[in-house]
Formats: C-alpha cells, structure tokens, sequence
C-alpha cells in the first residue's frame, strides 16, 4: 500500500477489475458447453442482481474463447438494430472481412465493402449473416455474440427470431446474453419466442470465500485472520469485494475504519438503484424480512400477516432477482452485504 503503486481495485462497473476473483465453475460451465462436439446448447442467459459480476463474466468468457483460433468474438448493442448491427462488427472483424471477400458476398446495399459484378447485393440482414455463417462454418470458424444489458425490446424480438433460424440451420453461433433478472424473464415469456423461453440461465453466484481472502492476503500482505474477516463483510459479493479493498487500500491497509464509509458506498453505488427497482410490494416483503431477526420463514409470514400461498411469489422472485437466499429449507436471508440494515434506514 505504499503511496506510489496505484490501488488495484476499481469502483467502475462494466470494467474488468485488475485483480479478478476467479469463477472457474460458472464459467467454465458455459465455455465448455459451448466448445463440445457435437454442440448441442448454443445460447446462455446470465441474470443476477446488479453488481453480481454479470458482464465481467461474460468479458472473462469472451477473452477466453477470443484467444482460440476457430472463435471470433463480436459484441452487440441491444438499443439499436442487432442484425445491421451484427452485419456491421463481422464486417469490419478481420478474420470475417476476409471471408466475406474471398466468398464475394455483396453487402454494398449497407455500404460495406464492394458490389460483386454480377450479382445482385444481398439487401436481407438476415439472409447476409446466414451467407456469412455458412462460410465460416466451412473454414471451421464459431461465432460468439455477446449481448449485455438487455431487455424485452423489438430489436431483441427480431434477432432472437433469427438466431432461431440460424441454429436451425445448423450454424455455428453462440449467444451469451446478460441481464436483470426481470427483463431476461420478459423476454423469455414473450409470445412468438417459445425458443428463448428454453434458453437455459445462469443466476450469478457469489464469490468463492477461500478465493477471497487469498485475494485479499496477496495483495494486502496480510494473514489469513484478517482476510477472512474481510472476505465475510463482503459476502462474496463482486461490488462489496471491491469497495472494501478499495477504501482499505487508501486506508492503508486499515478495514476497520472504513466500515461506515463501506456501507455508504454500498448504498448509494447500488442499494438505492436495487431499492428504487422493487416494487412496492417487494419493499414491504423485504422490511418483513429484514425486521424478523430469525430469518424463519413462519416468523417473517406471521410478522407480515401473509399466508404461505401470499408469501411465496415475492420469495420466490426476490431470489430469483438474487437478492435472497433460500438455500436453508424454512429460511431465507439477504445475499447483498449490509443489505438488511439498509432496508431498515429505508422506510
Ligand atoms: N470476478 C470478480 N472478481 C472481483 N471483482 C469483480 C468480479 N466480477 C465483478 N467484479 C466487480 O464487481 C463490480 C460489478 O461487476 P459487473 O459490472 O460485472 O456487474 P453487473 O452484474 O454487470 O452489474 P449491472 O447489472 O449493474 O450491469 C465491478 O466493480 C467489478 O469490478
Ligand atoms: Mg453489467
């Protein structure tokens, strides 16, 4: 921690921390389904609560599979038109640039590359990324496209349908899809789109706590005592994992003054959003959860006066959206650290 080597921990979303805590299980789950032989999944949609890790994740999965010879990597942004916008990154992706050439398929109409004398230019997004794929199927080429954030928009409705046709068509292409939990669920009980509802989810899990208190010992030259204090306050959440280390690295090392500052982080970077995004509803299950110390689920229903057939909906979708914890049969508990005594400041 001297003053001269920068703090290795970063309060920016959507950002790859210099200092990752590896998450061999959930990730390997997804790289390994999609390089089997034959492939017989070619889609995962990653939900988890905000600041769960989801689009570091499918970073960390991207990077791997990019640095295999067969695999091209392209990222999509769901606000806008995902098949121009898919025609556009293989276009201008090298290793699919070529293939387009030497294939001589025309994509003028959109104004990439050249018109081909003698043929009409494909003017159907759709059928241009089947010519695409079916010559990089023949050079033994895969396609990832990453989609993070997204929602149950018309955009998405168009390319889920077409990625449909794609896998149908035996192609090689791979979606990886990350987003809240309640819009990925939208999306998937949209009528038409029968083929996302099987799409299989993967909820974010929490950090490993052996892997974080290693973290913590490496780079804090502390023991093991310490670390795993440290490792429990952040119940292996990714955010909590960073704040902590970031406010203890300017601390010098010191956790324990900036527990209340850690709290205030915690707040304001993603409780307040998390909070602001449950429904009113929601809200006064989570207060009946955070005022019944036992966390017993008989206790929290006669606390709310809720019968179990009342009861289990917003348990069940609070876990769901991974911000409760059912895991103890009769039990449920917060997942987020400190998130009971948030809920309790917040009438
Ligand atoms: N494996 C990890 N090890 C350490 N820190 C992590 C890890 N994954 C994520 N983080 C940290 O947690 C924070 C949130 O990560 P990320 O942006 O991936 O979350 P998210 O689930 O995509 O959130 P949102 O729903 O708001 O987009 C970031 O500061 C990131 O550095
Ligand atoms: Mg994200």
């Amino acid at each position: 921690m001297a003053n001269d080597m920068q703090n290795p921990f970063t309060l920016t979303f959507g950002k790859s921390p210099l200092e990752p805590v590896e998450r061999p299980v959930q990730t390997n789950e997804i790289i390994d389904t999609f390089t089997a032989e034959p492939v017989n999944q070619q889609m995962f949609l990653i939900t988890g609560v905000r600041g769960s890790g989801k689009t570091v994740m499918m970073t960390e999965i991207s990077r791997k599979l990019r640095t295999r010879d067969e695999w091209v990597v392209i990222e999509l942004n769901p606000s806008v038109d995902l098949l121009q916008g898919m025609l556009s990154k293989l276009n201008s992706n090298p290793v699919c640039a070529g293939i387009i050439k030497s294939a001589k398929i025309d994509l003028s109409f959109w104004g990439f590359g050249v018109s081909i004398e003698g043929a009409a230019p494909i003017t159907d997004a759709e059928t241009a990324i089947i010519a695409i794929l079916e010559k990089m199927k023949k050079n033994g080429k895969k396609l990832l496209v990453t989609i993070d954030e997204v929602t149950n928009n018309e955009f998405m409705h168009v390319f889920a349908g077409s990625f449909q046709i794609f896998v149908r068509q035996d192609l090689p292409i791979f979606l990886l899809a990350t987003g809240l939990y309640e819009n990925i669920d939208e999306l998937q009980n949209e009528k038409n789109l029968t083929f996302l509802y099987r799409a299989p989810k993967i909820q974010m899990k929490p950090l490993n706590q052996q892997a974080i208190i290693k973290k913590y010992m490496n780079i804090f030259q502390i023991e093991r005592e310490q670390a795993a204090q440290m490792a429990e306050l952040t119940k292996g959440y990714p955010f909590a994992f960073q704040v902590l280390g970031y406010l203890t690295w300017n601390n010098r090392g010191n956790y324990r003054e900036v527990l209340e500052e850690y709290e205030q982080y915690l707040s304001e970077f993603v409780y307040d959003k998390i909070w602001s995004e449950l429904s009113r509803k929601d809200r006064v299950v989570a207060r009946g959860i955070a005022e019944t110390d036992s966390g017993k689920i008989k206790d929290i229903r006669e606390h709310l006066g809720m019968e179990t057939n009342q009861f289990n909906p917003y348990r069940k979708r609070l876990i769901k959206k991974g911000i409760l914890s059912g895991e103890m049969r009769g039990y449920v508990y917060f997942t987020l650290p400190l998130f009971e005594d948030y809920v309790l400041e917040n009438d």
